[in-house]
Formats: structure tokens, sequence, C-alpha cells
């Protein structure tokens, strides 16, 4: 199952939260279909939201694990708990777990595995920095990054890259959709060409996506769908997001 639409709620949420949440996506989504639909609470809730009676179907997963399934980690999360709360995906370094968190290249490529061993779909996430951009390295960068988290994994066989600029993550401004489109073609190009055994399934963008903008961003033929921050909050903010999706891509 491959996921176009995918909620980070980051650190917010409590169980008034997401029943008012499911209710307003539940009043404004037009689909029918809530395959591709994917919500990343804060992982106390991830059973709950996975079991709540008003869910019409969207998918839960987690936004971090550890890079070790057991032991002495007092903490952390593993995959396959989140397998067990009913878990089917995983965001693998977010920028926020990458900068706060000291996320390294090879702490990722064992979470991709680790994933990958429990049946989630990792939502691997990548992109540069403000200064990066401004000193015309997106493109190196993103290739390394992809390269470093790629190359030691040895069980990862699917895979869903989020490119998530830095720079535009909350801040309310995006790069232009054909400039993303065109980062998105070079990222399939450089899995396709140097990990051919792992199956791409799609290419998110993330990073400031709002109702406002998701039209101009998913009428780009290589932008899979969207990792939506602070827009995912709102059910009603959500849904018109994934009912824009559903207009121009169908879900
Ligand atoms: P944003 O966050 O939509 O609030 O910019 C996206 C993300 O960090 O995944």
């Amino acid at each position: 199952m491959g996921f176009n639409l995918l909620a980070n709620w980051k650190l917010n949420g409590s169980q008034a939260f997401y029943q008012r949440w499911f209710a307003e996506f539940n009043q404004h989504y037009e689909g029918s279909s809530y395959i591709g639909l994917g919500i990343a609470p804060p992982s106390v809730f991830l059973s709950a939201i996975a079991e709540y009676p008003s869910n019409p179907g969207i998918a839960v997963g987690s936004q971090n694990i550890d890079r070790f399934s057991s032991g002495a980690r007092t903490g952390e999360i593993s995959s396959s708990m989140v397998q067990d709360a009913g878990g089917l995906f995983s965001i693998i370094g977010h920028s926020e777990r990458r900068a706060n968190f000291g996320e390294s290249d090879a702490d990722i490529s064992a979470k991709l595995d680790l994933a990958a061993q429990y049946s989630l779909e990792p939502i691997l996430c990548i992109g540069e920095s403000e200064e990066e951009r401004a000193k015309n390295k997106t493109e190196s960068i993103l290739k390394h990054q992809v390269v470093q988290a790629l190359e030691g994994c040895s069980v990862l066989n699917t895979l869903t890259i989020a490119y998530e600029p830095v720079w535009a993550i909350g801040r309310g401004s995006t790069p232009e959709p054909q400039e993303i489109n065109s980062i998105h073609e070079m990222i399939k190009d450089v899995v396709q060409s140097r990990f051919s055994s792992i199956d791409l399934r799609a290419v998110l963008y993330g990073g400031s996506v709002s109702a406002k903008n998701s039209e101009s961003i998913f009428k780009e033929k290589e932008i899979d769908g969207a990792l939506v921050g602070g827009a995912s909050l709102q059910g009603e903010d959500f849904a018109s997001v994934a009912n824009i999706f559903n207009d121009l891509k169908r879900l």
C-alpha cells in the first residue's frame, strides 16, 4: 500500500483533539476512499486512533521509531510496537529529528531496515537547509542524504520519500511547484539508478502545504502527494487538501 497524504501532528494533540479532528474531517471530506491517507499522531494515541470508531479508515503510523528493536532505551518506541499498535508506516529522519535529536545517517539506515522488517512503510524525509539552498547545493545535499540512508540498508525493499526543504517547514513559503517537480524527478532517478531493488512507491512534498497552495503543487506530475504539518492539525483543512488531491490525482 502506498501513501499520498500524511498528516504529521508533531507534538500536538489530545483525546479531545482527535475526537474533534475526526468530526471535522468526516464532515468535509468528499472522497469515498481512504487509501493513501495517513495520520502520524504522537505515539501514545496511535492505537486509540487506529481503533477509534469515527476513524473512517485512515491509516496511522509513527513520527519516529528507535534504531534498535528492544533493550535499555528509556523513552523510545520500536518498529514492532508501532506495528503491534496498528501502525502501517513510520516517518523516518524528519529534519526536526535530525536537528533536535542528533539523528545520523547511520541511525536513519538502521531505522529504515527495522521499519521494513516489521512491515511498516518507511517515509524517509530529506531536505536542504536555507544556507545549502543559497549556496546552490540542494541537489548534492539531497543525493547525499538519499545515498547515505539507503546504502546502509539490507532489508529495505519498499520506500516512500518525503522531500521537505527545511527552510519551507512551518514558514508559509514553498519552492515553486515546477522546482519541486524537477527535484522529485531527480530523487526518483537517483533511487532507480543506484538502488534498483528498492520499490520507490511515491515521492511526497512537505513544507507549508495548505489548502491554498496544494492545487498548484498537486498539478505537477512527479509530486505524488504531501506530508502536511500545520495544515493537518484541523480536520477541515486536511480534508480540503485531500479533496484537492482527489480532484487532481484520485486517491
Ligand atoms: P508544515 O510541516 O506543513 O507545518 O510546514 C511539514 C513537516 O514538517 O512535515
